[in-house]
């Protein structure tokens, strides 16, 4: 059994384990090769978000979990210090489960409270309030007058949020006070429609929790088992509902839909060359080396370092990585990762389109639609 929580006075939390091994399944192709926590929202690792959150809610000491896609990861993240973090990476041989993922970080957590974060999750609400509610009630259950056990200072804090869709989730049912009472992994028939957000707040009771716990139906290490354990055991869970947006971005249209969400927070910035003949509306970013001739620009967009648009149009909520070159289009609520020509191709609408793509148009006979498409994509020809 992990020690009782200390007896008094409130300890700051200053770790985090971010999970970003596993297997991008739902996002193919584009995670085919790729970690699905680097894909770009707003031309910025998703990872990143979480990264500048963490810090910000003070945590200093980060374990990032990582799978196949260990190298990219390290080489994106590198130790931290750009977020003013000291990150150490803690390698899963296979993606055995989120709490799995805490059963591995054993030794790097110690017996410190710690928040859980998954690497694809975005939110729009700091992560600070989140933490000081649970240090605070931590230590209020504390207090000698309130004649609490180590049994009554809650052992976990989960974020939740309604969603139209609870069954892609975990699943949380409360109690008419409030109280968590249970919690299920994507249910076919779920008790409510609050889903656990993938951010948890965990003291050292949950080493005994994944140590407790069996494999589900699907081979994992369930983490709602786990929290579920510790409710069973009379632990406190606490819950908190989330106010502000959050996105699990492992699929295609909550990563435009993230897109959109950051690109309406973005400022003007044009560092890159705008040619005499264009046009730029609104919230724009132009990054440095990028150039824009004869085109209109509507914002919110973001516009990658060493991409050219030429005579084209690109509409609000797109995000165009770096080094694209797009020539005679029209590009508007789409995402281009990077490296990719779009050149005389109509127009391109609520489109994905991965690293390295060429969409083009050609007079060659037969006239045909000539397509190299890899394993998982889709192709709505207008
Ligand atoms: O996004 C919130 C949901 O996240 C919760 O509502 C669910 O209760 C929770 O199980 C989780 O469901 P997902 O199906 O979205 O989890 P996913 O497999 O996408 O994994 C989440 C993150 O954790 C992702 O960045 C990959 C990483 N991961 C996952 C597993 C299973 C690991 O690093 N190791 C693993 O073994």
């Amino acid at each position: 059994m992990a020690p009782p929580a200390p007896s008094a006075g409130s300890i700051p939390l200053v770790k985090a384990l971010i999970l970003a091994g596993g297997a991008g399944t739902r996002l193919r192709p584009i995670t085919h090769t790729r970690a699905k926590q680097l894909v770009p929202v707003a031309n910025k690792p998703i990872l990143f978000y979480g990264l500048e959150a963490i810090a910000s809610a003070g945590i200093k000491e980060v374990g990032i979990i990582v799978g196949d896609t260990a190298d990219e990861v390290r080489a994106a993240v590198g130790d931290g210090s750009a977020w003013g973090l000291d990150v150490s990476y803690l390698p899963q041989e296979a993606p055995l489960g989120l709490a799995h993922c805490v059963l591995i970080a054993r030794e790097f957590l110690g017996d410190d409270d710690f928040v859980m974060y998954l690497g694809d999750n975005m939110l729009h609400q700091s992560l600070r309030g989140f933490v000081d509610t649970f240090e605070a009630a931590r230590a209020a259950a504390r207090t000698p007058t309130l004649e609490a056990g180590a049994a009554d200072v809650p052992a976990a804090q989960i974020l939740l949020k309604q969603v139209p869709d609870p069954h892609r989730f975990g699943v949380a049912e409360l109690d008419r006070l409030g109280r968590v009472v249970r919690l299920v992994e994507k249910p076919a028939d779920p008790p409510s429609d609050l889903a656990l957000v993938g951010v948890y707040l965990f003291d050292a009771r949950i080493h005994d929790a994944v140590a407790a716990i069996q494999p589900s139906a699907r081979g994992e290490l369930e983490i709602t088992d786990a929290i579920q354990w510790l409710i069973d055991q009379g632990f406190g869970v606490n819950s908190d509902v989330l106010e502000g947006w959050w996105i699990d971005t492992g699929k295609l249209t909550p990563l435009l839909e993230a897109n959109r969400l950051i690109l309406e927070t973005v400022e003007q910035r044009l560092d890159g060359e705008v040619g005499a003949g264009s046009r730029i509306d609104g919230r724009v970013v132009v990054e440095s080396g990028a150039r824009i001739e004869r085109s209109t620009i509507r914002g919110p967009v973001i516009i990658g370092a060493g991409t050219t648009i030429t005579d084209s149009y690109i509409g609000p909520f797109s995000a165009v990585g770096p080094n694209c070159r797009i020539e005679r289009s029209e590009i508007e609520h789409s995402v281009l990762l990077g490296e990719t020509s779009v050149i005389d191709a109509g127009r391109i609408e609520d489109s994905l389109l991965g690293y390295h793509v060429i969409v083009g148009r050609t007079d060659r006979r037969p006239r045909a639609t000539r397509l190299m498409v890899g394993d998982h994509c889709q192709v709505d020809l207008a």
